[in-house]
């Protein structure tokens, strides 16, 4: 039987990192993607991602699926951390009995301490609001629940195509205003 190419899940895929890797997904010909948002695996779910995991060749997970609304979150908790901790703990567990590997994506959120230089992995954590302390605590239940097979990558501003973001606000108001005297 004819070995099929190695499978990757993208979770929270209708979101801008997960929009734009779909569309990026043709450049890689060696892997075969299945691209998933809440509607087809609610990562929040823990027999949905078991099963989901049964039932689909799964080799490596990107989980870009997350609770990213900062200031809702403060009023949101359960919700954010659901999604932001409990999700990625189900997704990790999954790939942990199914030895594939997951990549978690994070926040510079998790820091928040005054430094002039590039942070580095080691540095110390202070997060602050319920968004910052879901993810750091994702992350964690990531690393703990699969040694070795699991990445977090903690990035800053997203910009993309897709969504809402900085850079998109700023074009607009740079066609909408006057410019400064
Ligand atoms: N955006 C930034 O500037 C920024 C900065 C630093 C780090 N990050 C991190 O980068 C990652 C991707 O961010 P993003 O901007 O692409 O996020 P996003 O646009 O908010 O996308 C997240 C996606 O996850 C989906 N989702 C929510 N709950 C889910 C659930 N229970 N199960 C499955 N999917 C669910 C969302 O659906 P709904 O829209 O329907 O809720 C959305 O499609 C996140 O981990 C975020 O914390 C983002």
């Amino acid at each position: 039987m004819k070995k099929k190419r190695p499978t990757i899940l993208v979770t929270g895929s209708k979101g801008q990192v997960g929009m734009e890797l779909q569309t990026l997904a043709n450049q890689f010909p060696d892997f075969d993607f299945i691209f998933v948002d809440i509607e087809e695996l609610d990562i929040t779910d823990p027999a949905a991602v078991k099963a989901f995991f049964a039932e689909n060749q799964v080799n490596y997970c990107i989980n870009c699926a997350a609770y990213t609304a900062v200031d809702k979150a403060e009023t949101e908790t359960n919700l954010a951390w659901k999604v932001n901790t409990v999700g990625p703990e189900n997704l990790a567990l999954a790939c942990a009995n199914t030895k594939a590997l997951i990549l978690q994506l994070s926040t510079d959120y998790v820091y928040h301490t005054q430094v002039t230089k590039p942070y580095i992995e080691t540095d110390f954590t202070n997060p602050q609001g319920t968004y910052a302390r879901t993810k750091l605590n994702g992350d964690e239940v990531v690393l703990r629940n699969h040694p070795g097979g699991a990445m977090v990558v903690r990035t800053s501003w997203v910009y993309s195509s897709f969504g809402n973001n900085f850079v998109k606000t700023m074009l607009r108001l740079g066609a909408e205003k006057r410019s400064c005297p």
